[in-house]
């Protein structure tokens, strides 16, 4: 996957906190792009740092509160546990650094508010890293909401069965409490995305998340009903439970009962099954971690494409492809390629290098990041309490 790199004459000096998968997907990104300078980071695990050190001729910080006061770094890309978010973004900002933050942002509104006005005090850029809504296919479906190629937008189904809760996972990621579990982990990239198509404001939020598994015990499924301000709907799945993987709809030419038997079915669920020791699991996650080995497809595509998208406009159908979408129209179908190699990292990496170049809040900035966090909030709390939630932090996408 090529990165279009331009040799920009303003290069942003990045410092990262957290040196983990997500920071492993995005660091190649950062490197390749051109106008950022990768000059620090930071992990609590040596081994982290010294797999930094092997790749980049940098300052590397066991404390993450030393990385901000470095005098070289302007922008600290943060990529630990969501926990964590809060304290490292506050960390930061106060000592005014940018920064973009892995999603979600925080996991309450108090600290989001809290951010939110301290960036804007400091006059800082603030930005969620919700690459997966700039996936090419995401933003030309958004383009095709905007320009009203197939009249008014409609409906939006997107539902995802994955094997999410049965991968190997550190204890915080089976701890709702600590930002665990589906609705808090691929939450944010779901209803990102159904966001970014439907424009953002969303009215309201119906939803049911359950914990079905007690030796895993975290939400690991959602199905949700999304309203927007202009009467367009949503419902979002997600089903975390490793028996049903939904990425065969958007595979072609593939013999679906094959896939059904093959070794691929609940595979995750195997392995964990013939873990002999409690620490066994703990290491494969740590193996996955920067300078290790991911396992799975990494890029925004094999995300997107996990699962069948379906947007309804007046005038046509439109769902997701291997290369890009379909569209079924009133008279005929046609397919749209979008380009195999840029990935929603790029979109949203560059996105945010123009906005502090341009002095400007990045399209995902805090509100933004804030009104996604209030969908991931209604969730939990329409499940529990069993009714529909009117939204009130909504934000309208900024553009295109
Ligand atoms: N956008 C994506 O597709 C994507 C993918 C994976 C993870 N993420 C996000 O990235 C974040 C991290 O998730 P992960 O799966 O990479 O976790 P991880 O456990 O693999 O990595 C976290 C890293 O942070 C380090 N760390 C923990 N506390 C620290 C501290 N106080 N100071 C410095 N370093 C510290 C850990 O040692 C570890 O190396 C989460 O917010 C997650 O949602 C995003």
């Amino acid at each position: 996957m090529a990165n279009r790199k331009i040799n920009h004459e303003y290069r942003v000096k990045l410092g990262i906190i957290g040196l983990g998968g997500g920071a492993g997907d995005m660091i190649p990104v950062f490197a390749s792009h051109g106008g950022y300078e990768i000059v620090a980071a930071s992990d609590i695990e040596l081994d982290q740092l010294e797999r930094f050190n092997a790749e980049f001729e940098s300052s590397t910080y066991v404390e993450a509160e030393r990385l901000c006061t470095d005098s070289n770094v302007e922008l600290v890309y943060i990529a630990t546990p969501n926990q964590f978010h809060y304290e490292h973004i506050l960390m930061a900002l106060n000592h005014r650094k940018h920064v973009f933050v892995e999603k979600p942002m925080t996991l309450n509104f108090e600290e989001a508010e809290v951010i939110i006005s301290l960036a804007n005090r400091n006059n800082l850029r603030l930005g969620v890293n919700v690459k997966h809504s700039f996936e090419p296919r995401i933003q030309l479906i958004r383009r095709m909401v905007v320009n009203g190629e197939l009249g008014n937008l409609l409906m939006l189904n997107y539902w995802q069965y994955t094997d999410w809760l049965y991968r190997a996972r550190t204890p915080e990621e089976l701890d709702a409490e600590l930002g665990g579990g589906v609705t808090w982990r691929q939450g944010p990239h779901q209803f990102d995305i159904i966001r970014t198509i439907g424009g953002g404001l969303v009215r309201s939020v119906r939803a049911m998340s359950g914990i079905w598994d007690e030796t895993r015990p975290v939400p690991s499924c959602h199905l949700a009903f999304l309203e927007f301000e202009n009467g367009v709907a949503a419902t979002a799945v997600y089903d975390g439970f490793d028996h049903f993987k939904s990425e065969i709809f958007n595979i072609e030419d593939r013999d679906n009962s094959a896939d059904d038997i093959s070794l691929n079915h609940a595979s995750a669920r195997r392995r964990l099954a013939n873990m002999t020791d409690s620490t066994e699991e703990i290491r494969l996650k740590a193996s996955q971690r920067y300078g290790g080995v991911r396992t799975r497809g990494n890029s925004s595509a094999s995300w997107v494409l996990g699962g069948p998208l379906i947007v309804s406009f007046e005038k046509g159908d439109v769902r997701l492809t291997s290369k890009g979408i379909r569209v079924y129209g009133d008279e005929e179908c046609w397919e749209i390629s979008t380009p195999a190699d840029l990935d929603g990292r790029h979109g949203v990496v560059n996105e945010f290098y123009e906005s502090i170049k341009e002095e400007r809040p990045p399209i995902a900035d805090g509100r933004w990041g804030k009104a996604t966090l209030e969908i991931l909030l209604a969730v939990r709390d329409s499940s529990d309490q069993r009714k529909e939630l009117i939204m009130q932090h909504q934000v309208p996408i900024q553009s295109p």
